[in-house]
């Protein structure tokens, strides 16, 4: 089925980075007691200032939730943060199935959700392939991918909004796939412009 098959690969992807990219020798409880939640909240508040549409609040809890991502450095942020958007766009294509079978909505709304389901499977698979880009340090690729799905969340929330008075069931959801991905386009920024290409 789509859903498992996605989690099933983005939770061989943290595995396959833990393994690579764990110092030798590096305890496991030294990963996870780590190195502090300094750069979470430094990297947050960098993006936060840098752009007026990502918010720190959500990109500083995100991060948090994992408990990886306080052992690790601006590549592991900006993983953690692709990771999290391919199980947030996973999990709202269940939500619009539900909602699809719901009697709450009138035409207009169900060809909208129709149209976010078909938008969120295809976000769902170019988040995946980012994910592969960017473990091949393709990160130009990643970044175009990235923006393309912010893009999506954007049109989804936005044929709603076609109808005089229409209301988007998927408010929040197509706000935490943008900010999400905001957060990992802004700290590959930071990492790439670091080093000359
Ligand atoms: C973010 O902006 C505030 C206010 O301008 C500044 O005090 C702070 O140092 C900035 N933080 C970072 C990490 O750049
Ligand atoms: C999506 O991501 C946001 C921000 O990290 C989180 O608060 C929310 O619980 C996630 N939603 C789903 C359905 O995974
Ligand atoms: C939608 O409704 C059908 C028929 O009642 C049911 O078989 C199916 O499991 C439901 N799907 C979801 C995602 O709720």
């Amino acid at each position: 089925m789509l859903h498992s098959s996605f989690f099933s690969q983005s939770c061989y992807l943290i595995f396959f980075f833990l393994i690579t990219i764990a110092p030798l020798g590096t305890s496991c409880s030294t990963i996870l007691s780590g190195i502090s939640n300094d750069i979470i909240d430094q990297t947050c508040e960098k993006c936060a200032n840098q752009s007026i549409i990502l918010s720190y609040s959500l990109c500083s809890t995100s991060l948090q939730a994992i408990p990886v991502s306080h052992a690790t450095n601006l590549q592991g942020l900006a993983l953690i943060a692709l990771e999290l958007a391919l199980q947030n766009a996973t999990d709202t294509l269940s939500r619009i199935q539900v909602l699809l079978n719901s009697t709450d909505f009138d035409n207009f709304a169900l060809a909208c959700l129709k149209d976010c389901f078909q938008l969120y499977t295809d976000a769902a698979w170019t988040i995946a392939h980012s994910l592969g880009a960017f473990l091949s340090e393709n990160y130009e690729i990643t970044k175009t991918w990235t923006s393309g799905v912010m893009e999506t969340a954007a049109t989804c929330q936005e044929g709603f909004g076609e109808k005089k008075g229409g209301v988007s069931p998927l408010t929040k959801e197509n706000y935490n796939l943008f900010q999400l991905c905001g957060i990992a386009l802004c700290i590959i920024h930071m990492f790439t412009l670091a080093v000359p290409s």
